[in-house]
């Protein structure tokens, strides 16, 4: 079939054909816009799940739902070298041009810029081409206040413009623990006060521990919607749609197949698709297909991006690495990893604790730890130096 006409998109934030089996989750993020534009309680919400099921694709479809609502937006990846006040000061100052775009000047619109200034002088934040030398005396030097200063300020200028202000935050989980408590609570403030400010997070599964660990009343500021793989007929909608627009079709067996192979993980499910358009020689795309490209999607993946997520390990952590492996896919106990590598848990720990910061693991519930990215325990057993038995559980 002609390769130019390859309709799967696997990639990192990039959209898909047909962004399937996330309907409810949509909806429940419009209803939330719609609800903070229009001056109703709306909750912010941290989309939590493993590496590849989409969650960039949906912050970016939320973005867009609010741009499309009316609401002033601002979408921003963590880097983890940098503190949030100079990651979120750009941003915001590029909300408050908006806002003044709408109306002009007034008190509330100097206020917010006042606030903005001295907030990004107070943490060093370049905000435009200007570098703010002086520091005004409203911003405290504390982030926790003065972001929440600055959120008010932002909030209330929006809210006198009849629209609303959507944060969308990317790999939210790397944002630092002091950083995280300061967000959330000038989000509680925010909360409070009723006003037009909603956030929507991704990130990966241990966020709600940090967030928890942070403030414990995020657990009720925040709705936290699993992002996991899709259920059976989301899947087959994400590989038969496409192709379906091409008039090429799948053999239910096929599509089954693929199903399992992938386990739905979004990702999977469009590198199998590209590989089994890049096997079949014509409509439909049987069984046959999609076991040969199966392979060759497998062959893809540890050549591209487990060798490259491997190659990023130091030793100790690949040992670490491997050990967790022959538990199998789920979450296992950092005592029985210890264990099988023949050391103490307070030597393992520090190892462990690098994998996480890495972003390779996470650490679902106290004393369990589990590979970020789905098959990638597979990947390190099919490795000539991964040991080939496995370990029972104790
Ligand atoms: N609902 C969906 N249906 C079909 N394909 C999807 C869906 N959501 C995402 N994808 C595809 O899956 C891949 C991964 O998506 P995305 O980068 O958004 O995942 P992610 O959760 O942000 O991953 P990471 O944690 O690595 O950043 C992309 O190729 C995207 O097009
Ligand atoms: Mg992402």
């Amino acid at each position: 079939m002609k390769a130019t006409l390859n309709p799967y998109n696997p990639g990192a934030g990039v959209p898909p054909p047909e962004l399937a089996g996330r309907d409810d989750l949509i909806e429940s993020a419009r209803v939330a816009v719609v609800r903070a534009k229009t001056g109703r309680p709306a909750k912010s919400a941290l989309m939590l799940g493993l590496r590849g099921v989409g969650k960039t694709v949906l912050l970016n479809h939320f973005e867009a739902i609010a741009e499309t609502e009316g609401c002033q937006t601002a979408l921003l990846e963590i880097d983890p070298d940098k503190p949030l006040a100079q990651q979120l000061a750009p941003q915001l100052q590029h909300i408050l041009h908006r806002l003044d775009r709408i109306k002009k000047a007034g008190a509330d619109m100097q206020k917010a810029f006042g606030s903005l200034r001295a907030f990004a002088a107070m943490f060093k934040a370049t905000v435009g081409d200007v570098d703010f030398g002086f520091v005004a005396p409203a911003a405290t030097g504390d982030l926790a206040i003065d972001l929440t200063d600055l959120f008010v300020a932002i909030a209330e200028a929006a809210k006198k413009r009849d629209t609303a202000i959507v944060l969308l935050i990317d790999e939210i989980q790397y944002v630092q623990k002091g950083d995280l408590s300061a967000l959330i609570m000038a989000l509680h403030k925010i909360s409070q006060r009723q006003l037009p400010l909603l956030l929507f997070g991704a990130g990966l599964p241990q966020l709600a521990k940090l967030a928890g660990d942070a403030k414990s009343y995020a657990e009720r500021l925040f709705d936290y919607p699993p992002i996991g793989p899709l259920s059976a007929e989301g899947a087959r909608q994400a590989l038969a749609e496409p192709a379906a627009r091409e008039g090429v079709k799948y053999s239910k067996e096929a599509i089954d197949y693929i199903i399992d192979q992938t386990g739905g993980y979004p990702f999977f499910l469009q590198v199998w698709g590209a590989h089994c358009w890049e096997t079949a020689a014509k409509s439909p795309i049987t069984l046959t297909d999609a076991k040969q490209a199966s392979i060759a999607a497998v062959e893809a993946l540890d050549e591209g991006i487990f060798k490259v997520r491997l190659a990023r390990l130091t030793e100790r952590q690949k040992a670490y690495a491997r050990a967790m492996a022959e538990f199998g896919p789920e979450p296992v106990n950092s005592s029985d990893v210890a264990n099988a590598m023949n050391l103490s848990l307070s030597q393992a720990a520090p190892i462990r604790d690098e994998l996480i910061k890495k972003g390779m693991a996470y650490s679902p519930e106290r004393g369990l730890i589990g590979f970020t990215v789905p098959k990638f325990d597979e990947y390190l057993r099919r490795q000539p130096s991964g040991k080939s038995k496995r370990p029972t559980k104790s």
